[in-house]
């Protein structure tokens, strides 16, 4: 089969490698479908993540059919179309019992990472507990949005953050993670939610997401316009969605006494925590890595269409254009892409 294999930093290759096979009995080997390229990929790509070796197939998203189950699978058989989860389950151990699934203590973020992904034509999920049925008649586009970016935006942004009706949102990053965390703050009513970004593109889709102000923090200051547009008292929630320290530090100086900031970035370098000032506002500081215990109620609110995460697809490929994907999506701003579907045929 083909797959796009990681061959150490700044190189990939679509190439031939083995077929995976069933090497524990509550594996399943699904036949991919539709995959996508998530910004880790890049960041896997460009060595930021040591403990992804050379070799590893990429790739943490996906829908796809089940090929193959093993013999303690239960619930999944051959022919049954399913959503891969970015994070993979047991659904016994201490932590998923918890719904922790990100700290399993079989699984966790493994896919694409520690073991071989979905940008392939077949992957192994080591345990069935991370798949999920596809619903009949759904746009299945939409459904590759659930392995990752939706629970992630929705679990780690607006669940942490605590969203209530009413609230002023700020959401610092307009990206994929960033518009799932607008979409799915909106089950809350939030009375307003401010997007900021640098890129004037991404605060246009954000509007057409549901954004009720946007700012362009390249060429206005993000912490005197949010205290503009609020009366000078700050906001509710402040999410950060990019993982720098510029971007951690709008969200810390833009919170009303008793606000949460909830931090979804992945950062490479340290950030000051301003605690000097924050103590006596009683902020509440929340991170995580996204656990996806909750994709049933999302897949719900898809089928409902509640939401539409379909609109974030703004490109598709065919498995052999898939570094032609990346390239897209590596130039994300000059292309005006968002998610890209990858799809087999
Ligand atoms: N916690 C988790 O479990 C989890 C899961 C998936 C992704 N993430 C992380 O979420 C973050 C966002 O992911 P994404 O795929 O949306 O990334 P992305 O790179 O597509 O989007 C980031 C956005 O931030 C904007 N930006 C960059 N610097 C900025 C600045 N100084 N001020 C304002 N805006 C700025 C960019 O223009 C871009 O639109 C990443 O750090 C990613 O690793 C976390
Ligand atoms: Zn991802
Ligand atoms: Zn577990």
């Amino acid at each position: 089969m083909k797959a796009l294999v990681y061959e150490g930093p700044g190189s990939k290759e679509w190439k031939d490698v083995p077929k995976p096979q069933i090497l524990e009995s509550t594996d399943v080997i699904v036949k991919v479908t539709k995959t996508t390229i998530c910004g880790t990929d890049l960041h896997i790509l460009k060595g930021d993540v040591p403990e992804t070796k050379p070799g590893t197939i990429l790739g943490h998203e996906g829908i796809g059919i089940v090929e193959e189950a093993g013999p303690a699978v239960k619930n999944f058989k051959a022919g049954d179309e399913v959503i891969i989860s970015c994070v993979t389950s047991c659904g016994r151990c201490e932590y998923c019992k918890e719904g922790m699934y990100s700290h399993c203590e079989d699984g966790g973020w493994i896919l694409g990472h520690l073991i071989d992904g979905t940008q392939a034509e077949y992957v192994r999920i080591p345990l069935w507990n991370s798949l999920y049925h596809v619903p009949k008649g759904v746009d299945t586009d939409a459904l590759v949005m659930l392995s990752d970016i939706l629970p992630t935006g929705f679990e780690i942004g607006v669940k942490s953050g605590g969203v209530k009706p009413g609230d002023v949102v700020a959401i610092v990053g307009a990206g994929p993670i960033g518009i799932s965390a607008l979409l799915t703050s909106q089950f809350y009513s939030p009375a307003e939610i401010i997007m900021i970004d640098m890129d004037e593109n991404r605060l246009k889709e954000a509007k057409t997401f549901g954004a009720t102000h946007v700012i362009n923090s390249r060429t206005e200051d993000p912490v005197k316009r949010i205290f503009e547009l609020t009366e000078n008292k700050g906001v509710d929630v402040a999410m950060e969605a990019v993982g720098i320290p510029a971007t951690f530090d709008i969200c810390q100086s833009i919170l009303k006494p008793g606000g949460s900031l909830a931090n979804i970035g992945v950062h490479g370098s340290p950030v000051e925590l301003q605690a000097q000032k924050l103590w006596i506002q009683n902020i509440k500081i929340t991170m995580g890595l996204v656990n996806t215990n909750t994709t049933p109620l999302l897949l719900k609110t898809v089928v409902s269409d509640k939401i539409q995460p379909e609109k974030l697809i703004t490109h598709h490929f065919t498995f052999d254009e898939i570094i032609d994907a990346y390239d897209v999506f590596g130039n994300a701003a000059k292309e005006k892409a968002l998610k890209v579907i990858i799809s087999r045929d």
